[in-house]
């Protein structure tokens, strides 16, 4: 018997030649490069949601501690029946604060890490009975061919959480947001969390914590492709490095090789001078005017906004454009 009669499964997972291809396009370039996707391996994404939890790391505890104070008050921005997409829902623990509030009439996660995404949409199917779930697994930035035909008649509403929107650069973002908001269209809504300009010493603790965390985050990029793609990093040869960039407003991430090497990724030579670096990850910063800014140029009406005393991180609603 099926456990979870409303939980339902698509799988839109890239090619294994094309992660090849992007890796080795990345690692050929003058600036060599990773995009952060690929740290969402079943360890990265285990790492991340420690990461989640570290006292340094105060991004996610501010955005639930937004959603727990303002929850009814952003379920009546959002209003019921809709259809509920969550993109990037990792282990869906913030959408659980919505739920009861809002009852959509069905709830799509998408996210790229499959055993992570399966695990997370049984749960939910448990813990709320009523609801019917169609998970996607895939790169939410990369194929807007989605099984939405699927999805009922109803308004959209999606939920991008976390500040991801962040790891993309304003000019990305803003692509991403046409499109997201093509996706949605009339009548819907994009709730996004996004993590806020502050001191350098704040936001440069929270990707340099104390227990080494986001650096074994960092490497297991590494790590990943030794596994995945026969390549033979010695990943004690690599050091985390994270800093915030003011002129860009952004935490970069990168591996730096602390000695000149080669490397074999795929059966291709990469060779690394001393001090050279693989940027492995940007994560923007914005005010709340600049981000309305964004959002009104990728074709949405900004809204509501919440954010915490601190002003560390805010929640915009934002609505699709007539
Ligand atoms: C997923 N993303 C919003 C995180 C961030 O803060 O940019 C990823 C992360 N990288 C290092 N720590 C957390």
């Amino acid at each position: 018997m099926n456990r979870h009669p409303h939980v339902h499964f698509h799988d839109l997972q890239m090619p294994a030649s094309d992660f090849r291809q992007d890796i080795l396009t990345g690692l050929q370039a003058e600036q060599k490069h990773i995009a952060p996707k690929y740290f969402y391996d079943a360890e990265g994404s285990r790492l991340f949601e420690q990461i989640c939890t570290l006292p340094e790391y105060y991004l996610t505890r501010t955005e639930i501690g937004l959603l727990k104070d303002h929850g009814p008050e952003i379920a009546a921005s959002l209003g019921q029946n809709v259809t509920l997409l969550e993109l990037g829902s990792g282990s869906s623990v913030k959408i659980r604060l919505l739920l009861d509030a809002l009852r959509p009439l069905l709830y799509v996660p998408v996210d790229i890490s499959r055993e992570h995404l399966l695990q997370s949409a049984k749960s939910l199917a448990e813990d709320f009975p009523w609801l019917t779930v169609h998970a996607i697994c895939g790169d939410y930035a990369a194929s807007w061919e989605w099984p939405v035909q699927a999805l009922p008649d109803s308004r959209r509403i999606a939920y991008f959480p976390g500040s991801s929107i962040g790891n993309s650069t304003p000019r990305q973002a803003l692509k991403l947001l046409g499109r997201i908001a093509a996706l949605l269209g009339d009548g819907g809504g994009l709730l996004i969390g996004v993590d806020l300009i502050k001191d350098r010493e704040i936001l440069e603790a929270a990707y340099n914590d104390s227990q080494g965390v986001t650096a074994r985050f960092n490497k297991n990029l590494l790590a990943r492709l030794n596994r995945e793609l026969h390549a033979d990093f010695k990943l004690e040869h690599f050091q985390h490095q994270a800093f915030y960039n003011a002129v860009e407003q952004r935490i970069e991430m990168h591996l730096l090789s602390d000695r000149e090497q080669t490397v074999h990724v795929a059966d291709e030579i990469i060779r690394f001078r001393s001090g050279e670096t693989i940027h492995t990850e940007n994560s923007c910063k914005y005010s709340i005017s600049g981000f309305r800014q964004l959002a009104r140029q990728a074709g949405f009406e900004p809204r509501e906004v919440w954010t915490d005393a601190d002003k560390l991180f805010c929640i915009h609603y934002l609505q699709v454009q007539k």
